[in-house]
């Protein structure tokens, strides 16, 4: 039903199918009044190209005529929409008038009954200042709601509401025994009156507890969440759709969306846009007319929709957030707010990126790939600095080819090793070449608080170097006593030097010794002069990929890194009817993944073992622990070659 095609972090270009059609998420659903759309679902899918709308099956359960017709020829000919249809339940109405006259079980059967691809329970909405004990109550009952509606679900596809109010633990809770009940997707609910008063960080909270509780193969909707100025950081925190009566609400009071806030119309002297309607029509005709301000909205929405999905697809889903950040205060909070879940963010976040990394402002270090970086470099590079180390201030990138003058000089006096203090941290030279330490491109200049960051960690990584391993500061001042206290032994072997250290940073401390103790030879680029491929005793190892400065492990590699590092290590377990499909170099599917190292991140290479840890094979993860096991189509683990 769900399956990941691309991801970048939480956030995921995903195929939803349904009984009518495919949806491609993140994706918008518009709302359609079922009594009066401003604009026709016809006109949704033809103009606007959408593939789902949402309607609200409260509304034409309690209205006659819209009742029996739904009843009689369905929501699809009833909305005139043959694309996929999802129906709320009358939970808004229920939360916004107090009550409504529908029983729980009653409104899910109407919603299968007048077939809607995708229907909701009838949750009980827990509003941010609902006391625990209140949203405790609320959620019990929700939970009841939904366990009562799930056998009459039929073929219908079925949503179960998140609640929990503000309290984290609580969402986290509902999330996870709503994710242990058969729904098939899970809307975020009670977060409108949070966006409506612009409190984004709360919302930022909100998410990622609910997202840690929940399956992470079932689409998330976060329900009433339709201003495109929040598209790119929903889409960042992992939800998958969005519905939103904003196009029309905002119109109806003369405002119109951009993916940078909101703008009324009657202010305005010219039309700030180049969508369709407005290169049409003067600022004075907008205004004038609710339904072209509707339009206007609509086109902004799925444009800044696509452009959220080609930002997952090309890596820069975070430069977006936080290019969109600036557009108002309360999300450059929000942005800060999602800097504390950053741990739970790297789990998720990539090993490299097809585009290079950007700073925007001094929430760029914030990202959970600085701090990977960091933490990589404190736990697999620097407590085995085993020489005096010489540090060199940043330069352009990538280091080793900017100092090679300073480098020459220093190890032609000294045996040492030299490492650069930057944005990053202390970066070892050998590592100067891996994502996103040459890929990046940051001012000389940044801002007070990056560079206070920076010189803070570079003190702290410092520090994790073995204290009997003097740290030279300046090299030129201190030559003579790095030449005369540590005399040159010869020319190190960078290259394997290199490999060792990328090894360790890539696969894990000790990964790098297992793969060069030997006789090692290595094969460079003759136009680039960098490092291709690793032999280990006369059989190809590793290579080296230009783009990101990471290994791809070959057969060979794979074979010493099984017997050097333990297991779960690198691990991933297939089940028995895979084996063979493994061994013949075929992919993995998630079906067939038993469990994982919880280590391993997106693009990591993996080692595919049975359940005995016998080597199968060997592969580019996709799907991390947690998510292997949840997901039952698509792949796992794409597969670069099989053991035999
Ligand atoms: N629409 C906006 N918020 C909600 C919610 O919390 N639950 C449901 N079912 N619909 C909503
Ligand atoms: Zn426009």
């Amino acid at each position: 039903m769900f399956e990941i095609r691309q991801r970048d972090g939480l956030a995921r270009v995903c195929r939803m199918v349904t009984a009518h059609g495919t949806v491609d998420t993140p994706a918008l659903l518009p709302v359609i009044n079922p009594n009066r759309p401003l604009i026709s679902p016809r006109e949704m899918k033809s103009t606007f190209g959408a593939q789902a709308i949402i309607t609200n099956s409260y509304i034409i359960w309690r209205t006659p005529g819209l009742r029996e017709a739904a009843l009689s020829k369905g929501v699809h000919s009833l909305a005139d929409f043959d694309g996929t249809v999802m129906t709320d339940s009358g939970t808004f109405q229920s939360y916004m008038y107090g009550r409504v006259e529908v029983g729980a079980k009653e409104i899910v059967e109407f919603q299968r009954s007048v077939r809607t691809d995708i229907g909701t329970i009838l949750d009980i909405f827990t509003e941010p200042a609902a006391t625990r004990d209140d949203v405790a109550s609320a959620i019990e009952e929700t939970i009841k709601r939904g366990a009562e509606a799930i056998p009459g679900k039929g073929e219908m596809l079925l949503a179960g509401t998140v609640q929990g109010g503000v309290y984290a633990d609580l969402r986290e809770d509902c999330a996870r025994r709503m994710s242990d009940m058969a729904f098939d997707i899970h809307p975020i609910g009670g977060v409108v009156p949070l966006m409506e008063g612009y409190r984004y960080a709360d919302l930022v909270d909100v998410v990622i507890a609910s997202k840690k509780g929940l399956r992470p193969s079932r689409p998330v909707h976060l329900f009433g969440a339709g201003h495109p100025m929040l598209f790119p950081l929903a889409a960042l925190m992992g939800c998958d759709l969005f519905d939103s009566s904003s196009y029309a609400k905002y119109a109806a009071d003369g405002r119109i969306l951009t993916p940078a806030g909101t703008l009324r119309v009657n202010e305005l002297a010219e039309m700030p846009c180049a969508c369709p309607v407005c290169s049409r029509h003067s600022a004075k005709e907008m205004a004038e007319s609710q339904r072209l301000m509707a339009e206007h909205n609509l086109h902004i929405s799925f444009t800044e929709l696509r452009r959220v999905r080609e930002a997952i697809r090309g890596g820069h889903l975070w430069e977006l957030v936080e290019e969109r950040a600036r557009a108002h205060p309360s999300l450059i909070e929000a942005l800060r707010r999602l800097a504390t879940h950053s741990e739970y963010l790297e789990r998720f976040e990539p090993l490299s990126r097809a585009s290079a990394l950007f700073y925007t402002g001094p929430e760029t270090i914030q990202r959970p790939t600085v701090k990977r970086v960091r933490a990589r470099l404190r736990e697999r590079a620097l407590p085995f600095v085993n020489k005096p180390l010489v540090v060199l201030p940043e330069v352009e990138k990538p280091y080793s080819r900017h100092h090679i003058e300073t480098i020459e000089k220093i190890w032609k006096a000294a045996d040492a090793r030299i490492a650069v203090a930057g944005y990053f941290g202390l970066v070892p030279i050998e590592l100067d070449e891996v994502y996103p330490i040459s890929q990046s491109i940051i001012p000389q200049q940044t801002d007070l608080e990056t560079q206070a960051d920076a010189e803070r960690e570079i003190r702290g990584e410092a520090s994790a170097i073995d204290p009997a391993m003097p740290v030279f500061w300046d090299w030129q001042e201190e030559m003579t006593g790095l030449r005369e206290g540590y005399p040159a032994k010869g020319a190190p072997d960078r290259d394997v030097g290199r490999v060792r250290a990328v090894a360790d940073y890539q696969f894990g401390a000790g990964a790098g010794g297992a793969l060069t103790r030997g006789a090692v030879a290595i094969v460079k680029s003759k136009r680039t002069g960098r490092i291709r491929n690793a032999m280990l005793d006369g059989k190809h190892v590793l290579s080296m990929r230009a783009h990101d400065g990471f290994f791809t492990l070959k057969p060979a590699g794979a074979t010493v890194l099984h017997a050097a590092l333990k297991a779960p290590r690198m691990r991933v377990v297939v089940a028995e009817d895979a084996v063979p499909f493994v061994k013949a170099g075929k992919n993995l599917f998630a079906k067939f993944a038993l469990s994982c190292d919880p280590e391993l991140r997106p693009g990591d290479e993996a080692l595919l073992v049975d359940s005995s840890d016998k080597l199968l094979g060997l592969g580019q993860v996709l799907l991390v622990s947690g998510e292997i096991g949840a997901f039952e189509r698509g792949v796992a683990v794409s597969a670069r070659d099989g053991i035999p």
